[in-house]
């Protein structure tokens, strides 16, 4: 399969670029777009993935949040809860948009896949051929929003990733339970900054590669997040579970990369 990375950024910054980009929460997406599409690549270079690979899959990762630009338009929010699904209205786009030239029809349907599926809380099983580039968009989608609210941290400006909720506020005992029994959590049950902090925790779970989980570990985001949290037992108990099985989930990814497969099983 192949795609011509160029043309298709070319088409992006043409669709994204017919709407308000001087709007800040329109703009946020654009750079966050190609945030993604950096750490795509730097990712998949890590991966050791052949150059035809490396361009589907920044490609890819540039073309995640295709959604996102008419998703703030018709609804003027990005929660997908109460507006629309963000990954469908993206492949909804790219389907009826996409340029025939860009790709051939394989990686055509790889990028659609990608894209539709990278906001999903679970990916399902889709074609093989598909699941190495919506792991590598999921994975670095997820670095830069770690990466994002890393920056806001350093700024103090972090409260302002999350307009109508109560920053300062306690867990809620719901997320907490949550957590606790699934190690994952939902955005309808969280209210606070620290609510987001211990989702996104969570989310390290869900990384698919090892250079990806290294890279979120060398950027010292998960320990800063960690300190962010009262010292009560019962929350620092929930903590050391899950740094436990962070851990363990770096060494199964480990094992995966050294033995020269790139994909989880
Ligand atoms: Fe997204």
């Amino acid at each position: 399969m192949f795609a011509r990375f160029e043309k298709i950024r070319e088409w992006f910054d043409r669709y994204a670029g017919a709407f308000d980009l001087s709007v800040p929460m329109i703009q946020m997406k654009y750079k966050h777009s190609h945030d993604v599409m950096s750490v795509g690549k730097t990712l998949a270079h890590a991966l050791e993935w052949p150059p035809g690979d490396v361009e589907v899959g920044v490609s890819a990762c540039l073309l995640h949040d295709t959604g996102r630009f008419s998703q703030y338009r018709d609804f003027g929010t990005y929660y997908d809860g109460a507006s629309v699904d963000h990954g469908e209205r993206g492949f909804e786009v790219l389907s009826a948009d996409f340029p025939d030239d860009a790709a051939d029809a394989e990686a055509r349907e790889v990028l659609l896949q990608a894209v539709r599926w990278h906001n999903k809380k679970n990916l399902p099983e889709l074609a093989p051929e598909a699941m190495p580039f919506c792991r590598l968009v999921r994975d670095a989608d997820k670095l830069d929003v770690f990466y994002l609210v890393q920056r806001r941290m350093d700024e103090g400006t972090v409260g302002e990733l999350l307009p109508g909720h109560i920053i300062n506020a306690p867990l809620s005992e719901t997320l907490l339970r949550e957590v606790e029994e699934h190690w994952s959590g939902t955005y309808k049950n969280a209210s606070s900054l620290l609510d987001f902090t211990l989702i996104q925790l969570t989310w390290a779970l869900d990384i698919n590669f090892a250079p990806s989980l290294q890279m979120l570990e060398d950027s010292g985001m998960l320990t800063r997040m960690r300190s962010l949290f009262p010292k009560e037992p019962r929350v620092q108990a929930l903590l050391d579970r899950l740094f436990t099985c962070i851990a363990d989930h770096k060494r199964a990814l480990m094992t995966i990369f050294e033995s020269g497969r790139r994909l989880p099983a």
